[in-house]
């Protein structure tokens, strides 16, 4: 699968792909972009990215090798280095809960569906429809596979995630973790859901 719109190319990952998306996902949820932040968080987190990224290179590894059933993970190339992902999600099949929100107390049969994860675009190409491309990508994929919903999570806190899968169309399924948010302060996580 290759799909080409605007200037980036969405393809299926390889594992020549593997170090460009260690960087990728890295960067995007370990890396602080808060210049004015605590020194030592900021040198702690120098510190142990390398151990980080391996760990997550260890991770796609071997989910790349498994060779699981309606598994993927889509990158996200510019023509100007068709080699270096600077995004990626992955798929995978999840049990989520049938019910929305409101009904799921009555009933809490469980359902597998594709689930997206892993969601990052690298700080540098951000705000260019890349994110969007690839979620876009990910609902072709699905339906290859005769699914026709898709489902996430998002922290109640992550404001950009959450603009973005509004507009593309995801709407709230469950709200967890409202236990941790009274007792603790802690953002809450969104089931998200897109039929399509
Ligand atoms: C969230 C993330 C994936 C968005 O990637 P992106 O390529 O910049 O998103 P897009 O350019 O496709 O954005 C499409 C739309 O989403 C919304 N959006 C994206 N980033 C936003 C931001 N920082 N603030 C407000 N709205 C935003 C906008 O409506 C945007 O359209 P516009 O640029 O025309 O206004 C990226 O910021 C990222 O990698 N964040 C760190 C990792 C992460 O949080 N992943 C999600 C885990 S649930």
């Amino acid at each position: 699968m290759t799909s080409q719109s605007s200037s980036f190319t969405i393809r299926h990952a390889s594992p020549k792909d593997l170090s460009h998306l260690s960087d990728v996902l890295t960067e995007s949820f370990y890396r602080s972009t808060d210049r004015q932040g605590n020194f030592l968080r900021r040198c702690l987190t120098d510190w142990v990215y390398p151990l980080l990224r391996y760990g997550i290179m260890l991770d796609l590894s071997s989910r790349f090798n498994e060779n699981t059933p309606c598994y993927a993970c889509l990158v996200a190339t510019h023509p100007a280095n068709e080699f270096q992902a600077i995004a990626s999600l992955e798929i995978c099949m999840r049990y989520v809960p049938l019910k929305t929100n409101h009904e799921f107390w009555l009933d809490r049969d469980m359902h597998e569906h594709p689930y997206i994860f892993n969601l990052a675009v690298h700080p540098r190409w951000r705000r260019r429809g890349v994110a969007k491309q690839l979620l876009l990508a990910a609902e072709q994929t699905v339906k290859q596979w005769g699914f026709s919903r898709l489902y996430m999570h998002v922290l109640e806190d992550n404001q950009p995630a959450r603009s973005l899968y509004d507009r593309i169309g995801y709407r709230l399924h469950i709200q967890e973790g409202a236990v941790s948010y009274w007792l603790l302060g802690r953002p809450r996580r969104f089931l998200l859901q897109k039929k399509f």
